[in-house]
């Protein structure tokens, strides 16, 4: 290469899915028929009155231009009703809402926003490799908390506050949790929040996986003093169906989302009307909605429990989420190892944990985003 890239790229490496997809799509151009059980994109559709409303609002001759970088009213006021009455939140919809390209595109406007080469950064291991790539481009030093499985996957507080944390300034949260699949009560949130005022650090609370197979939706902002030390992430990609249409947003105080928006609005120049008008819809979903999708992930998860069941790798049958996380056997080196066994010798892709840090080494991680033959197929070929 006679350009060289910037040293900010430093340790960021291309996303695992990214690599992994190209290998896929090659085997499958060798006439392998590779089934994909590693990725968390719902296969299912939006509900029609979703998409009805994009395709209505698609007619109009006002809706082709650029839209506000804050969002559509509609949208925020749509999410803060959202909030209300699901999390028990308010929030208000002209300030303290945010609307998002997908949460993922947040993760990196909080990071260009707050971090910088000096601070320090928790990230969660096992934990969604984004929290690391976004914090290692601005050049803050990562600091991982470990979640074990003898704790229920949360961290250890006590630990962490025997470290100096005088440099830490953001912390990433993510419960209901991926990969481990961990509901937080608000008991836990509750304790976060102290610890956050204790020692002035920003909580980024990344929620969203509140509606799938998790019965009880709680916010961290539902809890008195949490505006000012927690912001929260949440999306439409899973609990909607609604992942290739990318809406996330953003909620917390006002003051907090306007340093955001001094880096975002610098990136791109608002979502699509239509597509802003849809997801106002999707929000306003009542509970059978989220009934309906769920009692397809749980069927579904009754297959991926047996499939675990054929691999010898052991799961806790109540966590929540769009997957299912299981402790590999002993007789492997890692999970890498029974993954590409699984791989090269029947065809089915799983995720291996390490992808999420060196917690999960020994975990395997399987989506429930694949129509339930699949998982059938799967555990047929498995079985052979
Ligand atoms: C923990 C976590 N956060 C964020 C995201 C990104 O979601 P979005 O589609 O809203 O960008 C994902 C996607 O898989 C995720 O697992």
């Amino acid at each position: 290469m006679i350009i060289q890239p910037a040293s900010r790229l430093g340790e960021v490496k291309e996303y695992y899915f990214s690599t992994k997809l190209r290998e896929i799509a090659q085997m499958r151009a060798e006439g392998k028929p590779v089934l994909n059980l590693g990725i968390g994109s719902p296969d299912l559709p939006p509900s029609h009155e979703v998409i009805d409303t994009l395709t209505d609002a698609v007619l109009h001759n006002d809706v082709h231009g650029y839209q506000s970088y804050m969002g559509i009213p509609e949208l925020r006021a749509a999410f803060a009703e959202w909030y209300e009455k699901w999390f028990g939140a308010s929030l208000d919809p002209e300030g303290e809402i945010l609307p998002l390209m997908g949460s993922k595109e947040g993760l990196m406007h909080i990071a260009m926003a707050f971090l910088e080469s000096g601070d320090e950064v928790l990230v969660p291991n096992p934990g969604y490799p984004a929290y690391r790539a976004v914090s290692n481009l601005t050049g803050a030093t990562i600091r991982e908390y470990k979640l074990e499985p003898e704790r229920g996957w949360l961290p250890d507080m006590e630990a962490l506050e025997s470290t100096d944390l005088s440099r830490v300034k953001i912390m990433w949260l993510n419960y209901p949790n991926m990969p481990t699949g961990t509901a937080a009560d608000l008991s836990f949130l509750e304790s976060i929040v102290a610890f956050a005022h204790r020692h002035r650090i920003l909580i980024v609370n990344d929620n969203p996986y509140s509606f799938i197979l998790n019965e009880q939706q709680h916010s961290i902002l539902s809890i008195p003093g949490a505006k000012d030390v927690a912001v929260e992430l949440n999306s439409l990609s899973k609990g909607h169906n609604m992942a290739g249409w990318r809406i996330g947003m953003l909620a917390g105080r006002a003051d907090y989302l306007k340093v955001v928006l001094r880096f975002k609005s610098n990136m791109d120049s608002g979502m699509f009307k239509p597509v802003q008008l849809a997801a106002a819809q999707a929000l306003k979903s009542p509970l059978s909605w989220y009934k309906r999708l769920n009692g397809v992930y749980a069927e579904r998860r009754e297959t991926v429990f047996q499939l675990f069941d054929a691999l010898d790798c052991k799961y806790d049958p109540k966590q929540v989420g769009l997957f299912v996380w299981a402790k590999i056997p002993d007789l492997y080196a890692d999970a890498y190892e029974l993954a590409d066994e699984v791989l090269y010798q029947h065809n089915v892709f799983i995720t291996p944990g390490g992808i999420f840090g060196s917690q999960g080494d020994r975990y395997l991680r399987i989506s429930l985003c694949s129509d339930g033959a699949l998982y059938e197929e799967a555990m047929r070929r498995v079985k052979r």
